[in-house]
């Protein structure tokens, strides 16, 4: 009996506390949906969750909250709150614990926070630019790339192609050569695997259960739930290949002369550091923040051209009226340069629409709250993970007119002579955690723009529609990307 009353006192004990800590929860954060009890809003969030928080935001007003797995979360949607949690301090951190338990288990700067993040991010630009970043030889080399693919689609003589494997594999070439020192050639199989599994480990839903109930993620992997176990095997493989990249390096003997790329910089960083306590300057970092820049330099550019590439079908009068531009500054022969985008304001305008009407990372990456905060009259309390809704900025009818429609015009300024981009485009996000690749990646999409307009007219097999349909994974992909061709301009 003793026994027996012993454990409802404990569950009753157990339940008091739930509530307390529950109500207490619920008045700090601002308003939102109910969800279940322990996986809160989780299972009814759809895959596309960038217009669910849109409409939520219409429902409990522009800052709301959901409980999501073992996390409270709050998403800040209007332009207004937007731009002052970019700039507060307290917002700057990442979700604490690994992004896949059991897969990922250090973290790259990408998921540090604190002092930790400010270091390595510091260095990590620092090292990228004295390895070429941002210089005139990287330009040189992203035209050689350039050159190289647009040959491989020469090849295929106006036949429909599905451009999306080898534009992963030609944009990946550009950060290769940055980390690793070296590009790879399109048919290297193991090029052809790095490109597999990043595309299959973008593929993972925003808001995935696995870094929402981490309690139960090496389950869901184990019995590969969600398809979580084969995308786990993936990227474990893509990870060890990037320590086989950083074992070749540690081969060589590093001294200041010989910093050909980003990991003989970050090992050159660690010699000089291998008496400080504590330091985040070791291996496990180097290939965490290696697979980083890789990653995140391949994906993201390779998918916006894709959808730049639907926007030039979908309107071919934005198609002529580029070329028209080309042929007005450059001409169809000379490569472009950096140096031309001040010269050519529509093709620039076509490329920030082009940003804003996918937009790409709709949610931003997630941050978490460092300390106790607040955005407007709005309380975010410490260690709450926060979603910057960029997509709701820019569908915002009172930022844009008629936000849904793709208008490039839209960018250039009255006398149509420069192309303007407001701080309310946030494709890169802003403040001191913007999207350091911004500038390399403008550079591309630029680069690539212009040069296959200079030699190809593109379109869609006759009779087929290009429909925009969205699908968010990591990164917001086209929905079955059709073939296209690629007729050479005469
Ligand atoms: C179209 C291409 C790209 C888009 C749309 C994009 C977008 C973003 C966004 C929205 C963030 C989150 C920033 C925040 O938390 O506020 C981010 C972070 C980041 N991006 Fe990009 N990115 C692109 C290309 C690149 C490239 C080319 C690189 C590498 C050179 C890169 C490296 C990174 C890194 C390292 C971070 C983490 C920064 C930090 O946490 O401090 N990105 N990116």
């Amino acid at each position: 009996m003793f026994l027996v009353n012993f454990f409802y006192g404990l569950v009753t004990l157990f339940v008091v506390n739930y509530v307390i800590k529950f109500v207490q929860r619920i008045r700090k954060l601002p308003p939102g949906p109910w969800g279940l009890l322990i996986v809160g809003y989780l299972p009814f969030l759809r895959q596309n969750s960038y217009d669910q928080m849109t409409e939520l935001a219409a429902k409990y007003g522009p800052v709301f909250s959901f409980k999501c797995g073992q996390f409270d979360v709050v998403v800040i949607n209007q332009w207004k709150f937007i731009k002052e949690a970019l700039a507060n301090e307290h917002l700057l951190g990442r979700p604490k614990g690994s992004a896949i338990p059991g897969v990922i288990e250090h973290a790259s700067l990408i998921e540090m926070s604190g002092p930790r993040w400010k270091e390595q991010r510091r260095v990590a630009l620092t090292t990228l630019r004295d390895v070429g970043l941002g210089k005139s030889e990287m330009e040189d080399s992203i035209r050689d790339e350039i050159k190289s693919f647009t040959e491989v689609i020469k090849s295929f003589k106006g036949k429909p192609i599905s451009v999306s494997d080898k534009l992963s594999l030609s944009v990946s070439n550009n950060i290769s050569k940055l980390v690793f020192g070296h590009t790879y050639a399109y048919d290297d199989p193991l090029s052809l695997t790095m490109a597999k599994i990043l595309a299959q480990s973008n593929a993972m839903s925003f808001f995935n259960v696995v870094q929402f109930m981490p309690i139960i993620a090496r389950l869901i992997i184990k019995l590969n739930l969600f398809n979580m176990g084969e995308t786990s095997s993936l990227l474990k493989k893509f990870e060890s290949h990037v320590i086989d990249e950083v074992d070749e390096h540690r081969k060589k003997d590093i001294d200041d002369n010989v910093i050909k790329d980003y990991i003989d910089g970050f090992l050159h960083e660690m010699s000089k550091r291998k008496d400080e306590k504590d330091s985040t300057f070791n291996l496990d970092t180097l290939q965490r923040n290696a697979s980083l820049f890789y990653g995140a330099g391949s994906d993201t550019i390779a998918s916006t051209f894709k959808w730049m590439m639907l926007y030039l079908v979908k309107y071919p009068e934005y198609q002529n009226k580029i070329r028209d531009e080309i042929k007005q500054t450059i001409g169809l022969n000379r490569q472009p340069e950096n140096v031309d985008r001040k010269q050519m304001p529509f093709t620039m305008a076509f490329i920030h629409e082009s940003l804003r009407h996918s937009s790409l990372v709709p949610l931003n990456i997630f941050r978490r709250a460092t300390e106790d905060t607040k955005v407007g009259d709005y309380s975010i309390p410490k260690d709450c993970l926060v979603v910057f809704n960029f997509w709701a900025v820019h569908r915002d009818p009172n930022l844009w007119d008629n936000p849904e429609q793709f208008k490039p015009e839209r960018f250039l300024n009255e006398d149509k002579s420069k192309a303007i981009k407001p701080p309310y485009l946030v494709a890169f996000s802003s403040g001191k955690r913007v999207c350091p690749g911004e500038s390399f990646a403008y550079l591309q999409l630029f680069l690539y723009l212009v040069s296959f307009l200079q030699q190809f007219e593109i379109s869609a097999e006759p009779g087929k529609d290009i429909s925009l349909e969205k699908l968010q994974t990591f990164v917001v992909r086209k929905k079955e990307p059709p073939n296209l061709i690629f007729k050479s301009v005469d």
